[in-house]
């Protein structure tokens, strides 16, 4: 049974959400005249049929090519305001929101117009629509160890407005040990840790061990692999870690949403979260996500619940607030049940 207007309504955590990725081809174009930038299409419409990806790989390139007109802080005020405005419309209590500020820097925008803009409006989306929301620092593995860790050293005086740092963008030929000392200086500034570990890739167990003992990760992005290799499997568990796993994003980057995987990971009591990845580009944000999850496997509201539950566990928030949101979907549950239209439903 399909549970599409219990997932709508219920209180969500969105932890794998690149800021980058929620640019709308209308935003996209209204910003491209509002800053006289030239883009190869002409039309809203064209802007969306540019979209032509089947990797991580081809992605990439639309994705970067796009955020040519991102340009002032008023911009990323815009981008990140559009976001939150839609999370809360999805009912999103809290989001952990990716940022990628070198592929910004590496065009000449300053990094204080960036965070300054998407700061803001986490302030405002706060107060408007009672989203919360923090920023997560991704380093781009396909530039230098060395840019890296002249990011890192420039987010320092920003260091109270980003909860963590993150790995993202072309993982081929970019293990994380080449970051190790990028990594292992941001923990020392209290930054808290994940990486991705995207779908299929090259070397992925290897990736994913380095992840695990030598970035010492906090969490996991994607990360799907790891349960091919019991070793991983185990080790994960054994330590706690959270996935965030992105099943539309699957199943453009490859040809699977990797439903398997995640019912995998729920049997084995994994702390797997469902999230959009880049959803102006995958055409979904977290609800439709958890929407086609659940339809593909036919998961009862329990384990579309345990997606959530798990999701406010692992946040990287105090534990009172933690505690907040996990009574919020409690509540939620319990109304859901006791309004059920009938017996069958309420089994559900
Ligand atoms: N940047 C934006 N989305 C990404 C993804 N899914 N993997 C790696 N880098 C990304
Ligand atoms: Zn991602």
């Amino acid at each position: 049974m399909a549970l599409d207007a219990f997932i709508a309504g219920m209180p969500k955590c969105e932890l794998h959400l690149h800021i980058e990725g929620t640019l709308e081809p209308e935003l996209k174009m209204l910003l491209a005249e509002r800053n006289n930038v030239r883009m190869p299409y002409r039309t809203v419409e064209e802007a969306r049929n540019a979209y032509n990806f089947d990797s991580l790989t081809s992605f990439l390139v639309g994705y970067y090519e796009s955020m040519n007109v991102l340009l002032t802080e008023q911009d990323f005020y815009d981008l990140a305001t559009a976001y939150l405005t839609k999370a809360a419309s999805q009912n999103v209590r809290y989001a952990e929101i990716f940022f990628d500020p070198q592929a910004h820097t590496s065009r000449g925008v300053p990094f204080d117009i960036v965070i300054r803009g998407l700061r803001r409006a986490i302030m405002d989306g706060e107060r408007l629509h009672g989203v919360r929301a923090q920023l997560i620092m991704c380093f781009l593995r396909d530039f230098s160890a060395e840019y890296a860790m002249a990011t890192l050293l420039e987010s320092l005086p920003y260091r109270e407005w980003i909860v963590g740092v993150g790995l993202d963008s072309d993982e081929r030929g970019n293990p994380p040990v080449k970051f190790e000392k990028v990594f292992a200086r941001a923990r020392r500034e209290g930054y808290l840790l994940t990486a991705h570990c995207d779908i299929d890739q090259p070397d992925t167990h290897e990736h994913i061990r380095q992840c695990l003992d030598v970035l010492g990760v906090d969490r996991i992005d994607h990360g799907s692999n790891a349960l091919e290799d019991e070793w991983l499997t185990e080790e994960i568990g054994r330590r706690g870690l959270g996935f965030t796993v992105c099943p539309v994003s699957n199943g453009f980057v490859t040809s699977d949403m990797k439903a398997a995987e995640i019912r995998r990971m729920l049997d084995l009591g994994l702390k797997v979260t469902i999230n959009s990845d880049d959803p102006a580009y995958f055409l979904a944000y977290v609800t439709e996500n958890l929407q086609a999850v659940q339809r593909k496997l036919d998961l009862t509201r329990d384990e579309v619940l345990r997606f959530e539950r798990n999701a406010f566990e692992i946040a990287w928030l105090p534990r009172a607030a933690k505690d907040a949101y996990l009574a919020e979907l409690d509540e939620y549950a319990a109304t859901a049940a006791a309004t059920a239209a009938t017996p069958a439903d309420a089994a559900d």
